[in-house]
């Protein structure tokens, strides 16, 4: 069992949970996920890690609550467990494999959408402690729903925030800031990570392709088990087919498909929609997921 060291509201429908798991917090990098399962009825959740402490042996997850299996995640308290904690998944982000001194040449551009600024913390958290402060974008339908604010603040080299209604920091989306950031105040990045909603990756990355910033995203909004066995996470990036869960979840988002992965995100969720794809993509859709039916 995994116990819960710490549980936390942070915004409506969004929690943070501190969980004892020392070896996946020993090994475990930015850009990485774990698998977590309440119990032995609970789903199979993949959450692309927050935070790590390797002394406390804790690692950080937060999530929404977008299901049944969420709804009663959230219900959990400190001195609760989970049954399952697995990880660390995926692979790093690609600039933990890079030389530091390459790496601190470079000018990093992270844009956060919503939820999606859990995943990006912990990567700006390991360029700050290895030197490197790279500018960070947030961006929330409203106040409320702006999440660990204080905490990337202290890692950030600047910060920007944005709302859609324009109650906290600017009004407007987070391209907007992209776009006043680079032309209008004239400011150069080498990469950019786009982290949050689809259809927010999907305009960033329109947006940075048009000004020339490589441009990375997670795509761990469209997987389901995680562990490469239902097929849910297929992808296109250029002309091959991926898997989100085993070779990503991050990908050079001028590359990904977005709406074939949206319009994919979508017949997912209808028992129709699945056997469509079932049926359509044979034997990379083996149904590992427990929600289709497999191929029988
Ligand atoms: P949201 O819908 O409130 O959007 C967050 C911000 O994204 C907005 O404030 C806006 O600035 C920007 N945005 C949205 N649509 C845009 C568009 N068309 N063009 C430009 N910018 C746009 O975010 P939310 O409700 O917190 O998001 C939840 C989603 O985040 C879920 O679908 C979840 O799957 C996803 N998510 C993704 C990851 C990941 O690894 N990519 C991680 C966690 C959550
Ligand atoms: Fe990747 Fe199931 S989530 S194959």
């Amino acid at each position: 069992m995994f116990p819960i060291i710490k549980a936390e509201k942070l915004a409506e429908n969004i929690y943070l949970m501190d969980v004892k798991a020392p070896r996946v917090a020993r090994a475990c990098q930015p850009g990485e996920f774990v698998i977590v399962k309440m119990d032995e009825k609970g789903e199979r959740i993949p959450l692309t890690i927050c935070d790590y402490d390797r002394e406390e042996g804790t690692v950080t997850i937060v999530f929404q609550i977008v299901g049944a299996s969420t709804y009663r995640m959230a219900d959990l308290k400190a001195g609760d467990s989970f049954q399952d904690f697995v990880g660390p998944l995926g692979n790093p982000s690609e600039f933990v494999k890079e030389d530091i001194e390459e790496l601190k040449k470079k000018k990093y551009l992270f844009v956060a959408g919503g939820v999606g600024t859990a995943p990006v913390y912990p990567q700006v958290k390991w360029l700050h402690e290895h030197g490197i402060d790279a500018d960070v974008i947030i961006g929330a339908k409203n106040k409320d729903l702006i999440i660990l604010e204080d905490k990337m603040e202290k890692v950030a080299g600047n910060l920007y925030v944005t709302t859609d209604d324009g109650s906290n920091g600017r009004k407007g989306m987070v391209t907007e800031v992209v776009k006043d950031l680079v032309q209008d105040q004239g400011k150069k990045y080498d990469v950019c990570v786009a982290i949050g909603p689809m259809i927010m990756m999907k305009f960033t990355c329109l947006l940075t392709k048009e000004l020339g910033i490589p441009t990375i995203v997670s795509m761990n909004p469209i997987m389901v088990d995680g562990t490469g066995m239902c097929g849910a996470c297929r992808l296109t990036v250029g002309d091959k087919v991926k898997f989100a869960c085993v070779d990503g979840p991050e990908f050079d988002g001028h590359l990904i498909d977005f709406d074939e992965a949206m319009k994919r995100q979508q017949m997912y969720k209808t028992e129709e929609g699945r056997a469509y794809l079932r049926a359509k993509e044979g034997a990379t859709h083996h149904g590992g997921c427990g929600h289709c039916g497999g191929d029988e």
